[in-house]
């Protein structure tokens, strides 16, 4: 059984960028919902239970026909949220240093020049979806809750979430907003962690 982990902050710690309100609906709501459909997804296919959230959504497993489409739509959104949580923090912002911030110039140049393209590929989403940051130093996007690793990619290492239910509730349609505030709260610490430690759940 996949659980919904417990945020590494208070609800209302990021405050002005992202609200106690929009975290508990998009935490406890929308994230509780991946988790629990997964769960009953699974128990169509019995031979899968207990194998890492990873190897299901990897290109090495030959999913059941019967619960493949709700492993991977549920199973993704339970991995690309777990993520996301733990990409941000009320004491992120700033520019990032050491290893990622060397790639992150040698790749685009600058640290800004990195998030204009960021922020354009995630303004660029058409509909729900999600911005990633490979450890190559990619910038990809996946529709709906597709997931980089199902596309056969490493792991990533920065994620957000551009599906509406993110940001509504503080900056209605205004993605753009929500984009550069975003900014405000990336955990660099965290997202150079997984530079050496995938990310696995
Ligand atoms: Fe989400």
């Amino acid at each position: 059984m996949f659980k919904l982990p417990v945020l590494p902050y208070e609800y209302e710690s990021p405050g002005k960028h992202m609200s106690a309100e929009t975290l508990k609906y998009h935490h406890d709501k929308h994230h509780q919902a991946y988790v629990d459909k997964l769960n009953i997804a699974l128990e169509s296919a019995p031979e899968l239970q207990g194998m890492p959230l990873d190897y299901l959504l990897s290109t090495g497993v030959v999913l059941p026909d019967a619960a493949k489409k709700a492993i991977i739509n549920n199973g993704g959104g339970h991995y690309n949220h777990s993520l996301f949580w733990l990409c941000i923090s009320p004491n992120g912002g700033g520019q990032p240093s050491g290893k990622i911030a060397d790639m992150i110039i040698e790749k685009y140049g600058s640290y800004q020049k990195f998030v204009e393209e960021f922020s354009s590929k995630a303004l660029g989403v058409f509909g729900s979806g999600w911005v990633w940051l490979l450890p190559n130093g990619d910038i990809i996007t996946t529709s709906n809750q597709d997931t980089p690793i199902t596309m056969g990619l490493s792991a990533p290492i920065l994620c957000l979430d551009v599906w509406e239910h993110a940001y509504y509730i503080d900056y209605k349609n205004k993605r753009d907003d929500f984009v550069k505030s975003w900014w405000d709260i990336v955990d660099w610490e965290s997202v150079s962690s997984r530079l050496d430690t995938p990310f696995s759940i």
